[in-house]
């Protein structure tokens, strides 16, 4: 069948939009319809060269949209059903899914932008192009594995369920998954995008008492506010470690999340983390960045540093807990999701995260 997709062919290019054939699902697979795809910064490094993937690829793994056909054996899903879709399928089988770390999983990191079978669904022509995370949700339809496919119990707007692919457990999964923030603790996020907002919103549910809201933008500060944070650094004005530290009696924060990716903001995390305090590393910086970390004071003050990956949540049985939460008022999406944009916009929308517009922004199709 065709789909209309946006291509990277080249990095530092914009994104190519044009007609891409695709092919039908093989054994384990499901044909997606997309109805909405989220414009992640994870996408962006890749478009920038800050991480490395595969050319050409369809990016976009930020996404839900419904069941169209389902290939042979596809035992879970039926047409019609929405899907919210996870660019870390779990296998089930290798060790880091048996031992619970499905959001890691071997067999999904040694194929990565491929199919688990090792072949490729997109193509133009006899040009084979890669699907990002299995899921290439910058394109009408996808192609991706069952496992990669999380059924949504009651229907959620499509621009809200695919937030709950990415933003959301990357950000609340960091808090409540990863970090085990206790009630009544100190909050410091640096980084106030669409994943650091799902931060704040984690660290307002299990209550901390202070959530430091940390950004080089005013505009993001304030917009934070409305997500549950209680305090703002601007990090553009002062030293933030120096403002955290003023703001939590000169102990630094309990848990620290550092979520925009780079070596200096997870330096600058890691100092503002006070005695006994956790840092935990979301944001992905570009690809060789090596943050310093005083290695006295990690002893010292018994510090511990943690990376997240996927906000450490279990697909398959997270996204349903994070989908209700939203359905209950639990966690505000609908604040989150600011704009939207037609596929062919994509450039501009991608553009607009690089302005620093505030919120999240996602493509309808
Ligand atoms: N200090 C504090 N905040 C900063 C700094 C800085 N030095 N530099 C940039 N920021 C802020 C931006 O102003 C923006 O509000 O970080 C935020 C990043 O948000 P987005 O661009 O929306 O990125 P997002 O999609 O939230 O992703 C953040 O998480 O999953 C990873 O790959 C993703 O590394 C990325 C990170
Ligand atoms: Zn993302
Ligand atoms: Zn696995």
């Amino acid at each position: 069948m065709k789909t209309k997709a946006a291509v990277l062919y080249e990095v530092g290019q914009p994104l190519v939009i044009e007609e891409l054939e695709l092919d039908d699902p093989k054994d384990g697979e499901v044909l997606v319809k997309n109805g909405a795809a989220g414009i992640c910064r994870s996408d962006r490094h890749f478009m920038h060269g800050d991480a490395p993937i595969a050319l050409p690829v369809v990016l976009g793994h930020e996404g839900a949209g419904t069941v169209e056909k389902v290939g042979p054996g596809v035992t879970s899903l039926r047409p019609g059903q929405q899907v919210i879709l996870s660019f870390v399928p779990s296998c089930g089988r290798c060790k880091s899914c048996v031992e619970g770390h499905g959001n890691v999983c071997d067999s999904h990191g040694a194929t990565g932008p491929f199919m688990y079978d090792g072949t490729r669904r997109l193509h133009k022509g006899d040009q084979y192009i890669h699907h990002m995370g299995k899921v290439a949700c910058f394109s009408e339809y996808s192609v991706v594995p069952e496992a990669g496919c999380v059924p949504t119990a009651s229907p959620i707007p499509m621009d809200k369920a695919a937030m709950i692919g990415c933003c959301v457990p990357t950000g609340v999964g960091a808090v409540i998954y990863s970090a085990n923030v206790q009630p009544g603790s100190t909050v410091a996020v640096i980084g106030c995008g669409g994943v650091g907002l799902n931060v704040i919103m984690g660290a307002a549910l299990v209550n901390a008492s202070k959530i430091i809201a940390v950004d080089i933008r005013e505009s993001q500060l304030e917009f934070a506010m409305k997500f549950g944070a209680t305090h703002s650094v601007n990090a553009a004005d002062r030293d933030p470690v120096a403002q955290v530290k003023e703001l939590t009696d000169g102990r630094g924060a309990d848990y620290t999340f550092e979520v925009f990716g780079s070596a200096d903001t997870m330096k600058a995390a890691y100092d503002m983390t006070g005695k006994s305090g956790t840092m935990t590393v979301v944001g992905i910086a570009p690809v060789g960045a090596e943050a310093g970390i005083n290695a006295v004071d990690i002893v010292r003050n018994e510090k511990t540093i943690r990376g997240t990956y996927y906000g450490s949540a279990r697909s398959q049985t997270d996204f349903p807990k994070l989908a209700d939460m939203y359905l209950s008022g639990k966690l505000n999406l609908d604040d989150l999701v600011v704009r939207h944009y037609t596929l062919d916009q994509i450039n501009e929308a991608y553009g607009d995260m690089d302005k620093g517009e505030i919120g999240r922004g996602a493509i309808v199709y």
